[in-house]
């Protein structure tokens, strides 16, 4: 069987850089798709993962018809996506009463009409070869509301309603689509909240600690595996135990 194709978006970012590694590792040819226009975080990516099957592939994501040529290429090179991970994803942190338009509008586009704009250009060839897992970033925040975070909890609670409506339209086809609610981790986004309401947070954790981004990407690779396959709609919650859920 040929080399799977797996498109990570976010490619270069905290958890999508661990996601990128982990697949690879399991025998992935990886895509990261990410913004072109950081060249220093892109060669630091690019150290990272020297000596694996990973390239990186400037694309922004709240674009429809830029997503749709991404996958066009891919498709005609041969490489049509067989797993997408949808993993890109932004915080404008703000209480709901001095929330911008303009924050709003950013969230909601990047963590959650992208998910739309690289899905509806993937299905078709996933349907098509009868094979595909989408994998789809959510949060413990979309599942709990977060204070500050109105734009952010309404895409990632977005995110799996997505998840769970693609998953029934594409069960037959071999194609699956689930979320990963990661908890708080060891990322530059979490790392950007105020220490003193960080270390408040990480006092919550039953497990004590922050999530490494490698406990996110292994759920990921589970998720995309071959065997995988009746496994669809779900949510996998890695959040250390600050939400469990029933
Ligand atoms: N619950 C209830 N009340 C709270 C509160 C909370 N968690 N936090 C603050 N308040 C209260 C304050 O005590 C204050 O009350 P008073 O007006 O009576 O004094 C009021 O709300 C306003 O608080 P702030 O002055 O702190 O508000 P701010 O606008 O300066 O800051 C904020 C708001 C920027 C959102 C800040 O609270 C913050 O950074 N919170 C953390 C948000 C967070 O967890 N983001 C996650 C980012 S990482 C991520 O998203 C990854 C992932 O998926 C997990």
């Amino acid at each position: 069987m040929d080399k799977r194709t797996a498109v990570v978006t976010g490619g270069i970012g905290g958890l999508g850089t661990a996601i990128c590694i982990a697949l690879a590792r399991a025998g992935r040819r990886v895509v990261a798709a990410d913004l072109g226009g950081r060249q220093e975080r892109i060669d630091a990516f690019l150290g990272e993962v020297d000596g694996l099957d990973v390239r990186f592939q400037a694309l922004d994501v709240t674009d429809f018809d830029a997503c749709g040529a991404f996958v066009q290429a891919l498709e005609a090179a041969g490489e049509g996506p067989d797993i997408l991970v949808n993993a890109a994803g932004i915080t404008r942190d703000t209480t709901l009463r001095k929330m911008e338009r303009a924050q709003w509008d950013a969230v909601l586009s990047v963590n959650l009409d992208s998910v739309f704009n690289l899905c509806r250009h993937v299905v078709d060839g996933m349907c098509a070869r009868g094979f595909g897992r989408i994998v789809n970033i959510s949060s413990v925040n979309g599942q709990t509301g977060q204070f500050g975070q109105t734009n952010y909890s309404a895409a990632k609670a977005g995110m799996h309603g997505f998840t769970m409506a693609l998953a029934r339209e594409v069960a037959r086809k071999g194609v699956t689509a689930n979320s990963v609610s990661p908890g708080y981790c060891e990322t530059a986004m979490v790392m950007a909240i105020p220490d003193d309401i960080r270390q408040g947070i990480v006092d919550r954790v039953p497990v004590g600690r922050l999530g490494r981004p490698e406990e996110i990407a292994r759920t990921v690779v589970f998720l995309s595996d071959d065997d995988a396959g009746y496994i669809t709609g779900a949510n996998i919650p890695v959040n250390g135990g600050l939400y469990m859920g029933f």
